[in-house]
């Protein structure tokens, strides 16, 4: 089990009380308007954690399937689904290993659903490019890709020489390291994860390598999606991809 695994499944339960889960209705509803696709089309949710965009999109007659490390995060979803009276088809898989047995009409990524969750000993290139490859394999041909990934931008200006120095951030990759907590009845439980960020190009180039064409490059921080361009100090990009029809 990585770090990752292990903290999310202790921090499942908690997780749907963060502030950054609360706009759910509206990123599915820019989701929506920006796929346009027709309903009961398939749609693939990478890390789709405790399912609230799986669910949502599962209630509005989409078909959905979420893929999760974390078989905490996916008993939350389960949960979620069964509460809304919705089906979704729930695989419990690492990201960077995942092959799908059919082809979606569109996939997500969303809030890094498993992109840029590196574990200690990860060569963070190699796990993203793994993760962008498997969805664009579990991609019909024409199907749209929507991401959101750590901005690189913004910890570039927060993070000083000290912090490098300190071993919170690695300058070359852009990978933080910090230590996640949470609840337990038996007391706080704490692990060291490294996050990794990506510059606006570098998702591009990431994205293209895997066999993408980028249509769109957006500021992409949850609860404040838009078509608009990124802002140096916000939390997430949006990319906007699409496996072109002979891809
Ligand atoms: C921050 S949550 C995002 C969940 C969801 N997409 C959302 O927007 O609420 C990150 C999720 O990625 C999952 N994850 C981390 N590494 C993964 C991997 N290698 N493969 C699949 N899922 C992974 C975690 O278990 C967690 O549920």
């Amino acid at each position: 089990m990585n770090e990752w695994e292990r903290f999310f499944d202790g921090y499942a339960p908690q997780y749907m009380s963060e502030v950054f889960t609360k706009n759910t209705l509206a990123e599915i509803g820019f989701l929506e308007e920006l796929l346009q696709l027709p309903k009961g089309s398939s749609l693939l949710d990478m890390g789709c954690g405790a399912g609230r965009h799986s669910v949502e999109l599962a209630k509005r007659g989409y078909r959905m399937t979420g893929v999760d490390l974390s078989a905490g995060m996916l008993a939350e979803a389960r949960r979620a689904a069964e509460a809304a009276g919705v089906t979704v088809e729930w695989i419990q898989a690492d990201a960077t290993k995942f092959v799908s047995a059919k082809q979606f009409d569109a996939a997500v990524c969303l809030c890094e659903g498993a992109f840029g969750l590196v574990a200690m000993g990860d060569d963070s290139e190699s796990h993203d490019t793994a993760i962008l490859r498997n969805i664009f394999a579990a991609l019909k041909p024409g199907a749209r890709f929507v991401l959101t990934a750590l901005n690189g931008l913004r910890v570039i200006r927060q993070y000083s020489q000290d912090d490098v120095r300190a071993g919170r951030f690695d300058p070359l990759t852009l990978a933080e390291t910090h230590t996640m907590e949470w609840e337990t009845p038996a007391g706080k439980q704490t692990v060291t994860v490294r996050e990794k960020h990506h510059l606006p190009q570098e998702l591009v180039r990431l994205c293209g390598e895997a066999g993408f064409a980028v249509e769109h490059v957006w500021g992409g921080t949850a609860g404040n999606w838009g078509r608009r361009p990124v802002q140096l100090d916000e939390i997430e990009i949006m990319i906007v991809a699409r496996k072109l029809p002979n891809g």
